[in-house]
């Protein structure tokens, strides 16, 4: 099921959502929308120490059914914590990554497979989102940008797998988006950032509108 108002972002490493959700929740603020940010794996405590045990650059021994698992885990509770009460108190919800991270990363870059994956977030299905955009940044273009993050020093154990698994986990977003052609946008993410917020605020904008006149 669609839940009214959730909305998630998506892309591979260094594709901007981070920013791109700060600029949608400043307009935001300034419309008086009632609305959350948050972000998977984490947004609230349980979730955050999930996040952590995934991402720790030392668990280099984790299986990728594991890491399959513990991400359905986290999703699961900040299904429960955070967006299943914010839809019923009918904000917006605007949520960095959700199950089609899943489905690209685990699914398709892991090799664990796309039923497999959705059989391991059962739960989840039947709170799917109402929109989600992707943000489409070719491998080489986030690579250049990944180079940054290193010498800041800032990079996680995904972060620092290498650009056979950050090509890998672009092909698992088209083979995603191909599954998902209804409720998946797809935004040019290798423009310069304000054209890229410009095409996500409109894109935002007219589901908006749409909402408010169903
Ligand atoms: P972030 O860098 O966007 O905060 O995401 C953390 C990392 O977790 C990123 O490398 C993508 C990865 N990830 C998955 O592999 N599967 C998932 O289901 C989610 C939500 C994130």
């Amino acid at each position: 099921m669609r839940m009214k108002g959730f909305i998630t972002f998506e892309g591979g490493e260094c594709s901007g959502k981070t920013t791109i959700i700060k600029e949608l929740a400043k307009e935001f603020e300034k419309k008086g929308i009632d609305f959350i940010t948050t972000r998977e794996p984490g947004g609230i405590k349980i979730s955050e120490e999930i996040r952590n045990i995934i991402l720790d650059v030392n668990n280099t021994m984790m299986a990728p059914e594991v890491e399959a698992l513990l991400y359905a885990a986290s999703r699961m509770q900040h299904l429960k914590e955070r967006v299943i009460p914010a839809v019923n108190e009918g904000k917006i919800i605007l949520c960095d990554r959700y199950l089609d991270s899943s489905l690209a990363y685990q699914g398709y870059a892991r090799g664990l497979g796309m039923d497999a994956v959705l059989k391991a977030n059962s739960f989840a299905l039947d709170y799917l989102p109402d929109l989600t955009i992707y943000i489409d940044v070719e491998p080489k273009v986030a690579l250049k940008r990944m180079e940054n993050l290193d010498r800041l020093g800032k990079k996680d154990r995904l972060d620092s797998e290498g650009i056979k698994f950050h090509e890998m986990v672009y092909k698992g977003y088209q083979e995603v988006i191909k599954m998902y052609p209804d409720r998946i946008m797809v935004v040019d993410g290798n423009q310069s950032l304000s054209d890229v917020i410009y095409d996500v605020k409109k894109i935002i904008n007219d589901y908006l509108e749409g909402m408010n006149g169903r």
